[in-house]
This record gives C-alpha cells, structure tokens and sequence, in this order.
C-alpha cells in the first residue's frame, strides 16, 4: 500500500489533500508536528480535523508529538485507520496504546533512525504497526538511510511493518526485498504534476 505524505508539496494544502483523496494512494499520511517533539510545528489539531473532514481515503496518522494522548483523544473524532506515535521522551506509553487500541484504532509505533528495534520489546502485545523512520523525523524531502532496512528482520512477521521518509523512485530499489506493507511517500509524490504516476512508479518498482 502507498500511503502518501502531505508535508511537502508544490500544491496548497488544500489542494494536496484533494488530489491525494483523489488519486490511487491507499491511504493518506497526516504527519502532525507539534515543534516539542521535532523542531517543525504545522498545525493545530482543530485545523486537521477541519482539513480531513470530508476526505473518503482512510487516514495514517504520524504524531510527531511529545504527549500524543491530548491529541489522539481529538483524532480518534477523524476514525483513522492507523494512529502512530514514538515512544522516546512519551509519557503514559501503555494507557496511550490502549486507548489507540479501544478505539478500534490500528496501533502504531514508530522507529527512529538512531533507535533500537527493541524499544517496542515491553510493548508487542499492544502494537500492530510499525513504521520503520527512514529520515529523522521533521521534515519532508530528506535523504533516504538504506540501513534502517535491517530492523525488517527483527519486525517482521509480529506487526505489519511500514517505512518513512526518502521513498523515490532511486530509494524503492531498496525495498525490494523486504516484507514492507506501507509504504509513505511524500515530496516525491506531491512535488510532480501527475500523483498517479508517481505511485504507480513505485507500484512497479517494488516489486
Ligand atoms: C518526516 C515525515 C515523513 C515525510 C515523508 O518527518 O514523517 O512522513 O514527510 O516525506 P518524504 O517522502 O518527502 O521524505
Ligand atoms: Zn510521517
């Protein structure tokens, strides 16, 4: 599945959003940004709820956030597919899985490219996703690390796995052979004229 990032697009926000909505991405990617977690702030939660409001594609939330609860409890309004949140410096980690969890929520947790895939070890039985950071988290439109690749062993068959940041038409090569579900691509999608194409390139190039 493609699942496609809004950060980064030569389009307004809007208008990103529409086309994502529109075009044959599996699912639209909301990076959330609060400027505690990472250095970037983008929005405020009322803002997403109004912006994603009438959009049909299933939503893949990425809270780049340093307390996640206060805003999964406003996201889970949006009845996302997936809400992902890091566990680094998050305080209440487990009542924050649950409560994704009982919310009919798929669980997601993501790794950062200096992180062990252990930090999840004392959480398996709570997460179903993991969203492997193929960038430091912050911004769209980085360099893409191929070293991430080797946490896929460890993950693999325990949680569907998805990967983030730096997916290209070049960089897809890399995931060739690896059992990656999701994969979220941003500026290379919404920086072009035509997002079809773009996500069927990477269609193509996967496999
Ligand atoms: C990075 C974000 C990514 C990013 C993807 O902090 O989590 O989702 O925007 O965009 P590209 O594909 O441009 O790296
Ligand atoms: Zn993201």
């Amino acid at each position: 599945m493609i699942s496609v990032s809004f950060l980064k697009s030569k389009y307004s926000r809007e208008e990103t959003i529409k086309l994502i909505d529109n075009s044959n991405a599996s699912l639209i990617h909301v990076d959330l940004m609060d400027g505690e977690y990472v250095p970037n702030k983008n929005f405020e939660i009322a803002d997403i709820c109004q912006l994603l409001n009438d959009t049909h594609k299933p939503l893949d939330i990425h809270l780049m956030v340093k307390n996640p609860l206060v805003y999964i409890k406003e996201l889970v309004k949006l009845n996302p597919y997936i809400i992902t949140i890091h566990l680094d410096g998050t305080p209440n980690i487990e009542e924050t899985l649950d409560y994704i969890k009982k919310s009919g929520i798929k669980v997601g947790v993501a790794i950062n490219p200096d992180e062990s895939e252990h930090i999840i070890d004392r959480y398996i039985d709570k997460i179903d996703y993991i969203l492997i950071m193929s960038v430091y988290p912050g911004a769209g439109g980085q360099e893409f690390m191929p070293s991430v690749l080797d946490k896929v062993e460890y993950l693999k068959d325990k949680f569907l796995i998805g990967i983030d940041g730096g997916i290209n038409e070049e960089t897809i090569k890399y995931l060739k052979d690896y059992p990656i579900d999701i994969i979220v691509s941003g500026s290379y999608i919404c920086q072009s004229d035509n997002f079809n194409e773009r996500i069927s390139i990477l269609e193509t190039k996967k496999c």
